[in-house]
This record gives structure tokens, C-alpha cells and sequence, in this order.
């Protein structure tokens, strides 16, 4: 897929207010701070579009961009951010859910998981969540630009066995906002899910 075109569409904190004219959706999953919203400028070749932040908690709604006229992009908030109260955390985490198993144009998740360290709790459970709502999904490891060729290599080994261990086959693509690593590999997986070359 080549990114022609693009536009920021809206914003919505709940699934009622979300877009219903159908376009397919591809949305960016992952704990705060991951790298989400980094991801997606890297994807669009827009570096400030999405907005990014040191801070985790950055992005606090759904946030949506058109692509070449023809699918949508959705930058969400992280689940886990540890500084909010926890009724906020939980309503994120209602919000995060209830479009993960009811918004209808859905077509595919990156699942977003920080290549720096092993898989946490949260990230094992947003696997399986996943995989529950049957949901085409890439498991990204981002900020691989900090780590050496061999840890490289031994994080995606380790990932991919624990994706197994789990009984799910979900690829795994190795990436950096930094460097575009990973980009052309998540562009194909992204048209073959919304039916675009
Ligand atoms: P929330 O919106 O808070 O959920 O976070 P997010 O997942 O959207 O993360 P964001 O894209 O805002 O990035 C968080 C921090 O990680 C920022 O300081 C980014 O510059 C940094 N970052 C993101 N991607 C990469 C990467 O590939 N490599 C490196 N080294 N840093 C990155
Ligand atoms: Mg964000």
C-alpha cells in the first residue's frame, strides 16, 4: 500500500460518536506511550500529524485520519497509564474495549508492544483479547532502533514464542518510528487487510 493522501477526520471518546460512513479501520493498540501515535506519523510519512509526547496519557481520545480516500486510521488512547485515577483508567479501558469488540468497520489492530522489554501482563491480556475478537492483528515491537541487531533478534524470537505459548498465530513485525524499520512490511499487512495495493 502507498500513502497518497491524507486527512485528520475527527475525534470521539465513545463508540457512539465514531464515524459511521463505513470506511474499514485500522486502529493503533498498545500502552501508553508505546509509541502509537509515533507509529502512525512514521506509517503516513507525517512527522507532527498525530501528536506524540514523552509523557504517557498523550493521546486521550479516538482519533481519526482518511488515507488515500479509502480506510481509516484510528490513533487510540494507551490502556495501563498508571497516572490517572483509576475511574478514568477504567473508562478508558471500557472505551478501549468496547470498540475493540463492536466497532464494525474494524479490519485490523497493530498491537503495539515496547521491543525493550519483555511482554507485561497488560500486554499478554490485550493478545488474548485480541484474539477473542477475532480480529486480523500484527503484534508490532516498537523503539527497536535502541536495541543491538542481537537483542533484536532475541526479542522477536522471544514474542513470537510467547504468541505461540498462547496458542495464537499473530506475525510479529520489528519497528522504529526512528528509523522507518518495519514500515513497507506494515504497509503490505495493512492493504491486504483493507483490500488496498
Ligand atoms: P499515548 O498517546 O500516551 O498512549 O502514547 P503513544 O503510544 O501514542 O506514544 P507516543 O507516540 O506519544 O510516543 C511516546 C514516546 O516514545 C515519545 O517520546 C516518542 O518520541 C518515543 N518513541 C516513539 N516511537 C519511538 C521509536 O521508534 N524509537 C524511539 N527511540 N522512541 C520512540
Ligand atoms: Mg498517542
Amino acid at each position: 500500500m502507498h500513502i497518497r493522501d491524507i486527512q485528520f477526520v475527527t475525534s470521539a471518546s465513545r463508540l457512539d460518536h465514531m464515524p459511521d460512513d463505513g470506511w474499514p479501520e485500522v486502529a493503533f493498540v498498545g500502552r501508553s506511550n508505546v509509541g502509537k501515535s509515533a507509529l502512525l506519523n512514521m506509517l503516513i510519512q507525517r512527522r507532527k500529524l498525530a501528536r506524540i509526547s514523552a509523557k504517557p496519557g498523550k493521546t486521550r481520545t479516538f482519533n481519526f485520519y482518511r488515507v488515500n480516500n479509502a480506510c481509516h486510521f484510528v490513533d487510540i488512547p494507551g490502556y495501563g497509564y498508571a497516572k490517572v485515577s483509576k475511574s478514568l483508567r477504567k473508562k478508558w479501558m471500557h472505551e478501549i474495549e468496547n470498540y475493540l469488540r463492536h466497532r464494525e468497520p474494524l479490519r485490523m489492530v497493530l498491537h503495539l508492544v515496547d521491543g525493550r522489554h519483555p511482554p507485561g501482563r497488560l500486554d499478554q491480556d490485550a493478545m488474548q483479547l485480541l484474539a477473542d475478537c477475532c480480529i486480523m492483528r500484527v503484534t508490532v515491537l516498537t523503539k527497536m532502533d535502541k536495541l543491538s541487531g542481537n537483542a533484536r533478534v532475541q526479542r522477536i524470537r522471544q514474542v513470537s514464542n510467547l504468541l505461540e505459548s498462547l496458542g495464537l498465530s499473530t506475525p510479529v513485525v520489528a519497528s522504529s518510528a526512528r528509523t522507518k524499520l518495519g514500515r513497507s512490511d506494515l504497509l503490505d499487512w495493512i492493504g491486504q487487510a483493507v483490500n488496498l495495493t
